[in-house]
């Protein structure tokens, strides 16, 4: 009879692990497909709408790193990825069409009446170093900060992720620590020009009549023209916000919150992309745009009928001092 129990026991046991076993092997082979990634238990939409925010515990000091995701998160990464490629994008494009439509409308503005072979001083060795300063700079920077906008839509795909990556590490570090230089020189640009840059009548005049560029008019105007203001005020003021919302994304839990440098972001970017648009359009006329303006910044002297016709009032300022004075001016020197 202990025997027969015993067997039963046994043959209970065996059920009993069979049942298990055929139970089991079920679930797991089918663990992947049984699991509703759709669920609600597992929406993450669902969670952050409720709990506002998805955080747990770490074990490293930065508790910041402790928050998986935060209210405007989705939003921020949507204006990232979608909103700033757009804006940047007819920006940058809408720039660069621009200046072919102006181009092949208007040509290069000539010196009229040729040069004179007689030239003026118009910066000084100081000014043109704190331009190119800030020129080279904010070059490396617009070129680098695109890669952060567009790099990996448009350049991954052609570099493939080696290159990619080693070229979004080199420009990264030097969109970091090329701000430091472009920042000195954006507030030397400030002091050094402030006084020839405040707005006056004559600029809206020269605003009114083309600035030169709409039309075969040349307008007065004194040492800056009231296009040339508007570049100082857009590289001061815009170099400002860069500044500002660039160190508080390069540092970032100091000054702010998440909050704060997504706002930081938006502004960093927005600013970022139209800065280079504006920029754009300053190269543009600096070079091809008109004839005998690259010299002002390389050589630091311009042909005299060059200042007669886009600048008559700076000319004939600076041509009254050297009268006064009696001196002779570096401002006769012949040219080659
Ligand atoms: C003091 C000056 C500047 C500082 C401190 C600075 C700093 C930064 C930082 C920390 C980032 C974020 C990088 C990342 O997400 O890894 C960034 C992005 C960016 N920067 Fe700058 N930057 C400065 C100037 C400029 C200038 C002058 C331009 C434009 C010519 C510019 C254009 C951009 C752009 C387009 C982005 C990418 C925005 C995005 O897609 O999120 N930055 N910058």
């Amino acid at each position: 009879m202990a025997k027969l129990f015993a067997q039963m026991r046994m043959i209970a046991g065996a059920l009993a692990l069979a049942i298990v076993v055929a139970m089991a092997t079920p679930v797991s082979a089918q663990q992947p497909n049984s699991v509703n990634p759709t669920a609600s238990a597992v929406k993450e939409q669902q969670l952050l709408q409720q709990l506002k925010i998805i955080q747990g515990r770490g074990s490293i000091p930065d508790a910041n790193s402790y928050v998986l995701e935060q209210p405007g998160g989705r939003d921020w990464r949507n204006w990232h990825e979608v909103t700033l490629r757009w804006i940047g994008g007819i920006a940058v494009l809408g720039a660069l069409a621009l200046i072919v439509i102006v181009y092949l409308a208007r040509g290069m503005v000539k010196i009229e009446g040729g040069r004179s072979g007689r030239k003026i001083v118009r910066f000084s060795a100081f000014e043109r170093f704190v331009h190119w300063l800030t020129a080279g700079c904010f070059v490396i920077l617009a070129l680098s900060g695109l890669n952060i906008t567009f790099g990996k839509s448009l350049l991954l795909p052609l570099l493939g992720p080696n290159a990619f990556t080693a070229w979004s590490e080199a420009a990264k570090f030097a969109h970091n620590y090329l701000s430091f230089p472009f920042t000195i020189g954006v507030v030397l640009i400030f002091l050094i020009w402030l006084g020839g840059n405040i707005p006056n009548a004559v600029d809206v005049a020269w605003f009114k009549r083309g600035g030169g560029i709409v039309g075969n008019d040349h307008p007065p105007a004194g040492h800056f023209n009231g296009g040339q203001k508007l570049i100082y005020w857009i590289v001061v003021l815009g170099g400002a916000a860069s500044a500002v919302s660039g160190y508080l994304l390069m540092f970032p839990f100091y000054g702010t919150g998440i909050e704060g440098m997504q706002l930081a972001e938006i502004v960093h970017g927005s600013v970022g992309v139209l800065f280079i648009a504006a920029m754009l359009g300053h190269i543009y006329i600096g070079t091809i745009g008109m004839e005998g303006a690259s010299e002002a910044m390389s050589e630091g002297t311009v042909d005299i009928n060059w200042a007669k016709q886009h600048h008559s009032l700076w000319l004939a300022d600076e041509m009254s001092q050297t009268k006064g004075s009696g001196q002779t001016r570096p401002m006769a020197t012949p040219a080659e």
